[in-house]
């Protein structure tokens, strides 16, 4: 277990005090990395924004051969987020009562408001807050062609050896000594010699590596046959792709324009792991940009700083950020170009979402293949083309994940440990928790309850009376609640109530009446703006 100093001196619980504090700091105040000049080139990018003018960014270059240990997680042990889950109804393995099913997880009540949360902040930043993307919900099963079409089917696989004994799978590239082999390397029939490898479960004999295709499949209709064959997909971007043309003719959009989705994928994964890391029923957070093909690099390199940022606008440190570009060999089948945004996880440095040049791979291809006529016409330069996508492609859950990760923290406050997860405030499941000092009191507790019902209109909140104020404050802290309002006996007389700040631990009084209005200025000021 980690200590962490506290940064500043905070106010001390537990008691809600009369005298104000000042104004809190929202958030953690974040450490500031200066960049290291052999590894930024400058780029001039076009704007992909309607509203805004040419930006000039900063952006690392991938260091193809990192320290990983360079950087420290902001914990060092996965099992404190999974304890912390578990515990305070984060996460929960799905199918518990029965055993549990491998790979899949259930949000619980906080949980789910964490991610509803992840993704409206999303929804915002990409959709809302732009004029050139708009959204879609498009069906989860689709035209088994499109699949086909796409390249999925015949290239959707990961390299994998099983076991002659145990007959379980493994990916090759998950065994010590072939991390960074490309494809090519990892279906080598000699690989398992070369490296010594063996069953990690029984070390029994491993056979030849062999392509496994990740799509899971079913039927639909009454008949269980080849023809009634359809797969859950396993990215939402095809369903973009197969709207492009009526989205862009409803919407009247023009290139360059992105269409969003967020939505459920499936991957029959054959490691999965490291909590919901890796799962096979996930959520992705796509966006595809539409562009002519002659600006998609700088589109793309226009959007690498732009999602970075969107992390770090929500409170994951900069320093556990980091880009890595994908060597030609290890290119998806669809990519021209593609760089993850990777975070640095207790496991290591994994990716957290993947930038893509897609070039004109599936607009060409499901044009082909369907018939139909997917060119753009340009009525400036009167030309026919296919346009070329930039995609963004974030993981809900990895999302949600990291955010929980690096909002973890420790301290000690009057020789007592205090667990916080500094959420940032538009991502909290609560922002704020109505707390009677006394709750043998009735008036108080009805008070309470009149400002709880009126926040609850504006946003979440939630009343708690089961524990002493100390101990409410501490479980607040612990699930990431920015606000606590208190309720005392004074507050019977003078109408004012305390409201206390998670991170710096000051307490204000204001007037009851008051309550949800600062409370929701709060959240508006917290909240970032044109990412
Ligand atoms: N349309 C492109 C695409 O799907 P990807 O890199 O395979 O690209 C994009 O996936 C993102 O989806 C990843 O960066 C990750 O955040 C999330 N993701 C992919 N597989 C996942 C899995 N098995 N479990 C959880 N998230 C996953």
């Amino acid at each position: 277990m980690r200590s962490i100093v506290p940064r500043r001196h905070r106010a001390g619980d537990p008691r809600p005090t009369r005298t104000g504090g000042g104004s809190p700091a929202l958030g953690r105040p974040k450490p500031s990395v200066a960049p290291n000049p052999a590894t930024i080139r400058a780029t001039v990018l076009p704007s992909a924004h309607a509203t805004r003018g040419p930006l000039v960014e900063l952006h690392p270059v991938t260091d193809p051969k990192p320290d990983p240990n360079a950087v420290a997680p902001s914990v060092r042990d996965l099992e404190t987020i999974v304890g912390l889950s578990k515990r305070r109804g984060f996460v929960f393995p799905s199918s518990e009562i029965y055993g549990g099913i491998n790979a899949v997880w259930d949000y619980g009540p906080l949980g789910v408001e964490l991610k509803n949360n992840v993704k409206r902040a999303w929804w915002r930043a990409m959709v809302q807050e732009r004029d050139d993307i708009v959204g879609l919900d498009s069906g989860i099963l689709m035209h088994p062609q499109i699949w086909v079409t796409s390249g999925h089917v015949a290239e959707f696989n990961d390299p994998m050896v099983e076991c002659a004994t145990c007959k379980r799978r493994f990916r090759v590239d998950e065994f010590a000594g072939a991390e960074d082999l490309g494809p090519k390397e990892l279906l080598d029939p000699g690989i398992v010699a070369r490296l010594g490898l063996a069953c990690p479960n029984d070390g029994g004999p491993l056979n030849a590596p062999r392509r496994f295709n990740l799509m899971l499949k079913t039927f639909l209709g009454p008949v269980e046959d080849e023809a009634a064959v359809v797969y859950l997909r396993p990215e939402t971007a095809q369903g973009i792709y197969v709207n492009y043309r009526n989205v862009r003719d409803t919407a009247r959009k023009k290139v360059p324009f992105g269409i969003a989705q967020v939505g459920k994928a499936f991957r029959n994964e054959i490691s999965p792991g490291n909590f919901v890391f890796r799962m096979r029923e996930f959520e992705q957070m796509e966006m595809q940009y539409f562009v002519r093909p002659e600006t998609a690099a700088d589109y793309f390199d226009a959007w690498m700083p732009r999602r970075k940022a969107w992390y770090e606008a929500y409170g994951v440190s900069p320093e556990r950020l980091r880009f890595r570009e994908h060597r030609p060999d290890e290119l998806a089948h669809y990519a021209k170009k593609a760089v993850d945004v990777e975070y640095r996880f207790p496991f290591g440095w994994k990716e957290l979402e993947g930038i893509h040049n897609r070039g004109d791979w599936d607009l060409g291809r499901h044009s082909k293949e369907s018939g139909e006529n997917l060119e753009y016409f340009d009525p400036a330069t009167e030309e026919h083309f296919i346009p070329w996508i930039v995609e963004t492609s974030a993981g809900a859950d990895r999302a949600a994940f990291t955010f929980l990760i690096d909002a973890y923290r420790e301290e000690e406050v009057r020789g007592e440990k205090r667990v916080v997860l500094g959420l940032h405030p538009d991502l909290a499941p609560y922002k704020v928790a109505v707390l009677p000092l006394l709750k043998k009191r009735p008036e108080i507790v009805a008070m309470c309850h009149r400002i709880k019902s009126d926040l609850k209109r504006q946003t979440m909140a939630v009343y708690d009376d089961t524990a002493a104020i100390g101990k409410l404050y501490r479980r607040q802290d612990e699930i990431g609640t920015p606000w606590c309002v208190t309720v005392d006996v004074d507050s019977l007389e003078d109408g004012n109530v305390t409201v206390r700040d998670r991170d710096a631990m000051t307490q204000e009084r204001i007037s009851a009446d008051q309550v949800t209005r600062y409370i929701t200025d709060k959240l508006d000021a917290a909240r970032p703006r044109g990412l």
